[in-house]
């Protein structure tokens, strides 16, 4: 112990350091006294050590000290050894008292560190004496403070504050005010950050306000993670918006769609306007121009509806599908869960979704369904379209699922081509002979090889081409780019920067797949599914069913259908989950791309992505 503690009084720093830290080391404990002015000094490498030998000592030896210690430096630096051994709760109440009575540092790091000391002792005490409503009303009188920083650690206090009732100050306000003076982005979002915590005495005004500040926000870049980041902030202050405000908003929906959409996306049933009042929103949205813009909020209008139930949402459902036919497919969707007698034809539109898991869902309603299609003696045209849907449905299913396809034909013609369900594939070519024979003046169908479900393309000689062939060996990675967009690859999959969605990144997947394996992913989506990626189907309490790719997400889970758009389901709602066997990629996408263009999207897949 000897040559330490002299050496704590060395004029060097750095030798009194080392003598802090060699004390540590060799768990020797120095009396108070002699480190004790350490904690002050200029050198912040010293002052931390010094405090670190102070953590080894215990409080009663020197905590009484800190209520008098005149140096400012040195009762911080007490304080952070207090809380960090959890140690403070006896001396709360004296160390609260100095804090709100001591003068306000001026310079603007000693002023940073007093907040942060007010922070770390809110945290490692339960006392809450009368000195800390004190300390509150001298935070709300310095904010916002002219340096950001400053600024920030007085935000995240102030909505302590008022979350624990120890202000009647509205600091939401003084937070929305400082949010929409700032210039930075960085600090506008730290204020987002904290005002999701408030949920209490927000203004109709307030909350316009706030939604519209949201709305500039979309046209911010900063990354593929970044717009979802702070819709889920928004999502956190949901509960601020009443049903009344989403009505009074939802008028003139194209003052901020987006803020809307997000706010849609989340709003629980109750709190949703009714079904009626959002169809006429969507006949307004229809209107506006450029379309693209009311996209996000269109498809959030259908999914709250999606999420509410009685006869009226089955209507503006229906309304919605008449007015918008691009988007039969998350109408038909949401129809399938709550289908009456008169969604039968647009759950008949859902035959010719891109999606399998659609098509399969839609064929298990129909199933259930007394209807049929009309025919007459003279079939008509439009009788025909079902039936051509139907038998072209099939060739979206994997095999395995085509069996309703062809349980569907026997219950709407009242035939049936075989004695049990064993050849599937051989009663589905009947089926199509039937469908020449009984509208003959039909266009055919597509060639009957097709309705067996599989790929134009034969794996071995696709394989063999991209293997073997000059041609196919060589594609041009420029062209392959074109064909990743063309045949929506992109849509679903990352690669280096393009792309976004819901399937696997494919940045590495030169690294990872062999040409075999890819091509076999491609001509059997659903051979293998990885965990990650399987879909789900989930029933919920009110009887809804969904699918889609689920993720958990606190109480919430997020499904991720395959066109892109999210539901947010409150756990406790779910009744069922389960795995599904169909992959969310789509069947037989080779089948539209030549051989060159196919030889060019493989010879892209092991380009150097693009960055
Ligand atoms: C509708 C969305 C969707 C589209 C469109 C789509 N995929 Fe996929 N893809 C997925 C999903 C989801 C998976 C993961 C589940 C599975 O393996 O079936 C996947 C899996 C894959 C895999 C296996 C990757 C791995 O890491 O396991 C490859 C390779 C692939 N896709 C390539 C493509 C290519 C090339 C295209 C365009 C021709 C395409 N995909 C179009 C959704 C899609």
């Amino acid at each position: 112990m000897a040559p330490v503690v002299p050496a704590l009084a060395d004029s060097d720093a750095l030798v009194q350091r080392h003598a802090c830290e060699a004390s540590i080391r060799a768990g020797i404990e120095p009396p108070v006294a002699s480190i004790w002015p350490l904690l002050g000094s200029q050198d912040r490498f010293l002052r931390t050590a010094a405090r670190l030998v102070l953590e080894r000592i215990e409080p009663p030896r020197w905590a009484d000290r800190l209520t008098s210690e005149p140096d400012v430096t040195t009762f911080f630096e007490g304080i952070v050894a207090l809380c960090k051994h959890d140690r403070a709760e006896p001396y709360a109440e004296p160390l609260y008292k100095r804090l709100a009575t001591m003068p306000l540092p001026g310079e603007r790091d000693q002023l940073l560190n007093y907040l942060r000391v007010v922070q770390l002792l809110l945290l490692h005490t339960r006392a809450r004496p009368q000195a800390i409503h004190d300390i509150a009303h001298r935070c709300y009188e310095l904010f916002p403070h002219r340096d950001d920083f400053v600024s920030r650690e007085l935000a995240i206090l102030l909505t302590w504050f008022a979350r624990e009732k120890m202000l009647e100050q509205p600091v939401h306000a003084a937070l929305l005010q400082a949010l929409r003076s700032s210039s930075s982005r960085p600090q506008q979002i730290h204020y987002f950050y904290c005002l999701r915590l408030l949920h209490q005495g927000w203004s109709v005004e307030e909350k316009r306000l706030l939604l519209s500040w949201f709305e500039d926000t979309k046209n911010w870049t900063g990354g593929h993670s970044f717009v979802p980041y702070l819709e889920n902030i928004l999502r956190d202050l949901y509960p601020v918006f009443s049903r009344e405000d989403l009505i009074a908003f939802l008028r003139n929906p194209l003052e901020m769609p987006h803020a809307l959409a997000v706010l849609l996306t989340v709003a629980a049933p109750d709190r949703l306007p009714q079904a009626a009042f959002l169809a006429a929103t969507y006949e307004q949205l229809m209107k506006a121009e450029p379309a693209a813009k009311t996209f996000e909020l269109r498809e959030a209008v259908i999914s709250a509806l999606s999420r509410m139930e009685g006869q009226e949402v089955s209507r503006a459902l229906r309304h919605i599908a008449d007015l918008d036919p691009d988007r039969f497919e998350m109408v038909v969707r949401a129809l399938i869960n709550r289908a009456a007698q008169d969604d039968w034809p647009y759950l008949v539109r859902g035959l010719k979704s891109s999606s399998p898991i659609v098509v399969s869902q839609v064929i298990s309603v129909l199933l259930r369904m007394p209807q049929r299609p009309p025919m007459s003696q003279e079939p008509k045209s439009e009788e025909a379209q079902p039936y051509r849907d139907l038998l072209l449905a099939a060739t979206r299913l994997p095999e395995r699922e085509q069996i309703k396809v062809v349980r569907l034909l026997r219950k709407w013609t009242g035939k049936r081509f075989a004695t049990d369900d064993q050849d599937c594939r051989e009663e589905l070519q009947a089926f199509a002979r039937w469908f020449s024979q009984t509208f003959p003046k039909e266009p055919p169908l597509p060639n009957l090889a097709s309705l067996a479900g599989q790929s134009k393309w034969k794996f071995d000689e696709l394989l063999s081409y991209l293997e073997k062939n000059p041609n196919g060996k060589n594609g041009d990675p420029a062209r392959g780019r074109v064909v990743f967009e063309k045949a929506n690859c992109i849509k679903c999959h990352k690669f280096g920067n393009l792309g976004e969605g819901l399937g696997p990144d494919l940045t590495t997947l030169k690294s990872r797949f062999k040409r075999a394996d890819v091509l076999e992913s491609l001509l059997y989506p659903s051979k293998a599914i990885s965990d990650q990626y399987r879909g789900s189907t989930i029933v919920t309490k009110q009887g809804l069913t969904l699918s889609g790719l689920a993720a958990p997400q606190g109480d919430t889970l997020i499904v991720l259908q395959s066109d892109g758009s999210k539901v947010t389901l409150k756990k406790e709602d779910v009744a069922e989950m389960v795995a599904s066997t169909i992959s969310p990629m789509p069947e037989k996408l080779l089948d539209d791309l030549t051989l060159q263009e196919i030889a060019d999207l493989f010879a892209f897949l092991e380009s150097e992505p693009p960055k």
